[in-house]
């Protein structure tokens, strides 16, 4: 049987589903190549939300061509995901080398296509349609069929976005919301706690939204607070995250539900995009600087230790010296302990691409390296404020940076490295916070537990 190489471009959302591509092709009978130079199959599984990102995966495949031809290799080259989406069959028409184009909707049909490819059925496949259920496709996990064991797993819940921000090709990538049901979304997870995973990051564009015309308020709770309270149930689940949130989606029943529910950690992804309620207004955000930082305040009065993590935008068209100083006055005011910076980029098909007075490169440039040295400033404090401090970590395994050492993650979203064992893996630990690297605390082994009660020995 062929192997194929599958590499990912962009967001957690795009991660799972080249893991539910490769779980399907493994079942098949697919071996995972160690690289993409000596794969059957190569397929680089795209992202289309900034144009860098489109570029990368351009090149890529424009190197994995040329390097195919030095070497006289004749592998299948494919595009999945959302830049095969929004530019279906262009793709072949600049790269005629390439042999499939897969989209958002279509993950499903990857190992159909690539049957008729290498049995030369067909010589090339493009398929960018529509498909009604394609949400509910997005199950299959590859530490099952490998049988690897996992400590994390990632759940897609829903698919697309209906808020149409003015910058954003979401919409065309990903199309309208289409939600799974509640029983589905709880079976997967049941299925994945089984096989030993701890934590579950329910996953969408916008998983706020889910549910949101299939399951109307229940006691004053919204279709993702009901999934929420379904997969909170789940014995033997330890932790509950999710991404991405929208702010607006954050009503009194989520900001509640940190308070009710011991397995939904401390961390809440919040992109605000921008401080300036003119640009929030012009980048159809449907929220103001003042509810943001209410729900920033709301959120941390029900969890004070609340991980707050955003994404920023630089330089959107009309963005002021001033209006991007209200960006940095709210970064200093929130105070995150992580920002996604972003330098915006025209995205073809959108409303931003068409207003008036963009910002100058250089200003966009220079815009967003002052304000990566405030919020990098910011986010080291905010670790530093935990050295000495005790934290609950969930091990997931080797550290990446270092596999000599073990890491795990604090409930509100840090990683922790320190001196562990496979025996740990998938424990909860509590350690004490001896260090600070860059985005990563190191803890210290010996004092693993020690907050913990010793037993007490009574004297008889
Ligand atoms: N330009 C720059 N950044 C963008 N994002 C989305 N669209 C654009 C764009 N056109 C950023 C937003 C979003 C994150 C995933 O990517 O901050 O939250």
């Amino acid at each position: 049987m062929p192997s194929v190489f599958i590499k990912t471009y962009g967001c957690q959302m795009n991660e799972r589903d080249s893991e539910a591509v490769a779980a399907q092709l493994v079942a098949k009978g697919y071996s995972l190549a160690p690289n993409e130079w000596v794969a059957d199959v190569v397929l680089l599984n795209t992202c289309s939300v900034r144009d860098q990102a489109e570029q990368k995966a351009i090149g890529k495949m424009g190197n994995l061509i040329g390097q195919s031809k030095k070497s006289g290799r004749a592998p299948i080259f494919g595009f999945l995901g959302c830049m095969a989406q929004s530019r279906g069959r262009e793709l072949i028409d600049s790269l005629p080398e390439v042999d499939l184009v897969l989209g958002t909707q279509k993950f499903h049909r990857a190992a159909e296509y690539l049957d008729s490819l290498l049995h030369g059925r067909a010589r090339k496949v493009v398929d960018v349609e529509e498909e009604s259920g394609s949400q509910g496709t997005i199950r299959e996990h590859l530490a099952a069929a490998e049988g690897r064991k996992a400590v994390s797993a990632f759940v897609s819940i829903m698919q697309g976005c209906n808020q149409h921000c003015t910058f954003c090709i979401v919409p065309d990538t990903r199309g309208p919301e289409r939600s799974r049901t509640i029983p589905e979304v709880v079976a997967e997870c049941e299925q994945l706690v089984e096989q030993g995973v701890r934590e579950i990051t329910l996953l969408g564009q916008i998983v706020t939204s889910f549910g949101r015309r299939e399951y109307p308020a229940v006691d004053g709770r919204s279709g993702f607070v009901q999934l929420l309270d379904a997969v909170h149930l789940i014995p033997g689940l330890e932790r509950i995250r999710f991404t991405s949130p929208h702010p607006k989606g954050y009503g009194r029943d989520l900001v509640e539900a940190y308070g009710r529910l011991p397995k939904l950690v401390e961390h809440a992804h919040l992109p605000v995009q921008s401080g300036s309620n003119r640009i929030l207004k012009l980048m159809h955000r449907g929220y103001t600087r003042e509810r943001f930082l209410e729900l920033v305040q709301e959120l941390r009065s029900v969890k004070p230790d609340m991980g707050v993590t955003t994404d920023i935008i630089v330089g959107f068209p009309g963005e002021t010296e001033a209006e991007f100083q209200e960006t940095v006055d709210l970064c200093e005011s929130v105070q995150f302990d992580q920002v996604y910076l972003f330098k915006y980029s025209p995205r073809r098909g959108t409303p931003a691409a068409e207003m008036e007075n963009p910002v100058a490169e250089e200003v966009i440039e220079d815009r967003h390296q002052r304000l990566l040295t405030i919020i990098n400033d910011i986010a080291m404090r905010r670790y530093e404020a935990l050295v000495g401090k005790t934290q609950e970590i969930l091990v997931e395994g080797p550290s990446r940076r270092n596999p000599a050492r073990y890491e795990g993650r604090t409930r509100s979203n840090k990683i922790v490295v320190f001196d562990g064992s496979e025996r740990q893996k998938g424990q909860v630990l509590t350690l004490k916070i001896e260090r600070v690297g860059s985005f990563t605390l190191y803890g210290d082994p010996a004092i693993v537990g020690l907050d913990e009660p010793l037993v007490e020995v009574q004297a008889a």
